[in-house]
């Protein structure tokens, strides 16, 4: 992130999430635009690995029969373990009613108001400490959880492990680069938001996503790739299906750059997912709208047998589907359009080469 291109990206990426924020961010929930530090810190503590729709009902509840702080460090255990029933996880049920008490006794009610004192409470770890911090206090502390990590490894299409300790710093050091230092509280709920309805693990909306005109992942065709794990980049299996686009007599054809197999070799549109597709017009033709806005002039005109190829310490199975355009979408005119002749000239995987020659592609 040190060139100045990709801090051009970085600007543009805070920009374009505060306005999609503004523009188009429907979701409401009722810890939005709280600035009371027990409510924040409740809604963070329910909202530990459990869904916003599991946790609402049970922060409501918590709120109504205790209002403050004070009133929650004075019930019984065993009401709040009651309340709690249902959430599982009661470590944090137990976390929540030390730090109500540890708050009533020793500080007078207060929270505490830096982050490295939020950082001190029974179960506030870093992501809790810096919701409670922007939220609250408005103090520019940029949240990092799967959300964040799903958002940023695809904006910027970073391809490396999230959960490696290399992953976690680069990604912590960017969030902290890339938060509205003026509005952290309404950037982090805005990003939190943003993968939670839009950038989504899976189908995600890149079609009508406010960010897709700066989004590296969208425009390399690795959007379903990321965020990558370390358990899957030491996989010795992986499934790439490859979309063969034609326009009259030319190719889409991408080189690949990462640092991953077949480096500077080209190919075709890669889709590589985690699991086999079982495609047929139908998923391919809701494929093509989801991902790329192509909703007309389009043929499916094959769709290849499953061609493998071991390499040395990866196997990889693959699939051909070979699509007429009438003409290039927007969303792939940034890509090389290349004639069979100039495709010819140029290298290929064995695995690509196998199907061109047994398709008879670019004779
Ligand atoms: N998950 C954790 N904190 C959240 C918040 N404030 N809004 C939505 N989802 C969340």
């Amino acid at each position: 992130m040190s060139t100045n291109s990709s801090s051009k990206q970085a600007l543009q990426f805070t920009r374009l999430l505060l306005q999609w924020n503004d523009e188009f961010n429907s979701r409401e929930m009722p810890w939005k635009n709280e600035k009371d530090p027990y409510k924040v810190w409740l809604s963070e503590v329910i909202l530990q690995q459990t869904r916003v729709e599991q946790g609402l009902p049970y922060y409501t509840k918590i709120i109504q029969q205790y209002p403050t702080v004070m009133a929650l460090a004075k019930a019984k255990d065993e009401t709040v373990f009651k309340l709690w029933e249902g959430l599982g996880y009661y470590s944090r049920c137990r976390n929540l009613l030390a730090t109500a008490r540890m708050v009533a006794n020793e500080m007078g009610g207060n929270f505490p108001t830096e982050y490295s004192a939020l950082l001190q409470l029974k179960g506030v770890g870093a992501y809790t400490a810096a919701a409670i911090a922007s939220f609250a206090y408005n103090l520019p502390y940029a949240v990092v959880d799967g959300n964040v990590y799903r958002v940023l490894s695809r904006i910027f299409d970073i391809e490396i492990a999230t959960d490696s300790k290399e992953g976690k710093e680069l990604f912590s050091t960017l969030a902290q680069k890339l938060i509205d230092k003026e509005l952290p509280g309404k950037y982090n709920q805005a990003i939190m938001d943003f993968g939670a309805t839009v950038c989504k693990p899976a189908l995600p909306s890149c079609n009508v996503c406010a960010l897709n005109t700066i989004c590296k992942a969208y425009k390399h065709g690795t959007v379903n790739l990321l965020p990558i794990k370390e358990k899957q980049l030491k996989k010795k299996h992986r499934i790439f299906y490859y979309f063969v686009f034609q326009h009259k007599n030319q190719f889409l054809i991408h080189q690949r750059t990462t640092k991953d197999i077949w480096q500077n070799l080209h190919e075709f549109y890669l889709l590589e997912s985690p699991k086999t597709i079982h495609w047929n017009t139908n998923n391919i033709s809701e494929w093509l709208e989801q991902q790329l806005s192509v909703t007309e002039g389009f043929e499916i005109e094959d769709i290849s047998a499953e061609l493998v190829q071991q390499l040395t310490h990866q196997k990889i199975t693959s699939r051909f589907i070979k699509i007429r355009l009438d003409k290039i979408p927007a969303t792939l005119s940034a890509y090389n359009w290349m004639t069979k002749a100039a495709a010819m000239k140029v290298a290929f995987p064995k695995l690509l080469n196998d199907y061109l020659n047994e398709y008879a592609i670019l004779k």
